[in-house]
């Protein structure tokens, strides 16, 4: 085979077929979104999705390599071969696929709002978000800060790099609201919003379904990733894994 035809073989390759012959899975994922990657006590990146994508080194048959990446560029991360999926709680949007493909959702999730003491009156529902004077914070990057963006003009949009920085301003009062994903805020509330006086609206504003990214072109992976995840949802290991985060 000439040089040249080596690099077609090669391009034509699946990622699949790739993760076998090295012999690891990468994972890009970001930690910081509880419960599905977060760094415990002694530095390890555990979670949701971490146990997902153990399970699914399994059943390649491969060791597991976590990427910690940070979200803003966990796309391009993807794109440019830094790893080979990403497991990280990313919302399936018409937006991102139109730049990588997604596995059937695993879990869906949507938008709530935690809402700062000081402005629990004037803030009853997520309907109460969109008025002039009202800060909303959120992640930068996130469904929560298009969804802050869109759904509330009239508020005042603030940034942040990470979600718990996000939170901690709307507890401390320098904020109205946070716009988040279900699973953390409500995470957020019991461990501290709670015991701080803010007010949680938990019933999710937006339908967001959660999925695993890849390459765009590679229907072999796509199909094993499609296939294990109906096998997982039946067999009893989803289950365990999501009792175990998510509590039953
Ligand atoms: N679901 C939201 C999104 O896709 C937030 C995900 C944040 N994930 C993370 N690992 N920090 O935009």
């Amino acid at each position: 085979m000439s040089a040249q035809a080596a690099d077609i073989e090669l391009a034509k390759k699946s990622t699949l077929e790739q993760i076998v012959q090295s012999g690891t899975l990468r994972v890009g994922l970001e930690a910081g979104y509880m419960p599905f990657e977060m760094t415990d006590k002694k530095g390890n990146v555990v979670g949701f999705d971490v146990d997902m994508v153990k399970e699914m080194a399994k059943a390649m048959g491969v060791k597991l390599e976590l990427v910690n990446t940070a979200w803003d560029g966990i796309i391009p991360g993807l794109l440019s071969g830094k790893y080979d999926i990403i497991a990280s709680g990313m919302t399936i949007n018409q937006e991102r696929n139109l730049k990588v493909n997604f596995a059937n959702p695993y879990i869906i999730v949507g938008q709530t709002a935690l809402i700062a003491k000081k402005s629990a009156d004037k803030i009853k529902s997520w309907k109460d978000l969109n008025q002039a004077g009202v800060v909303i914070t959120s992640k930068l990057g996130t469904t929560g800060e298009q969804a802050a963006k869109r759904l509330f003009p009239k508020a005042t949009y603030k940034s942040f790099e990470m979600e718990d920085q996000a939170m901690l301003e709307t507890m401390n009062g320098k904020a109205d609201a946070t716009v988040y994903d279900l699973p953390m805020t409500s995470i957020f509330y019991t461990q501290h919003g709670k015991d701080a006086g803010m007010v949680f609206l938990d019933e999710p504003f937006t339908y967001e379904p959660l999925g695993w990214a890849i390459n765009k072109g590679d229907p072999d992976f796509l199909n094993w990733l499609n296939n294990f995840i109906v096998q997982i949802k039946n067999d009893g290991r989803y289950e365990r894994i999501y009792n175990k985060w998510f509590g039953s």
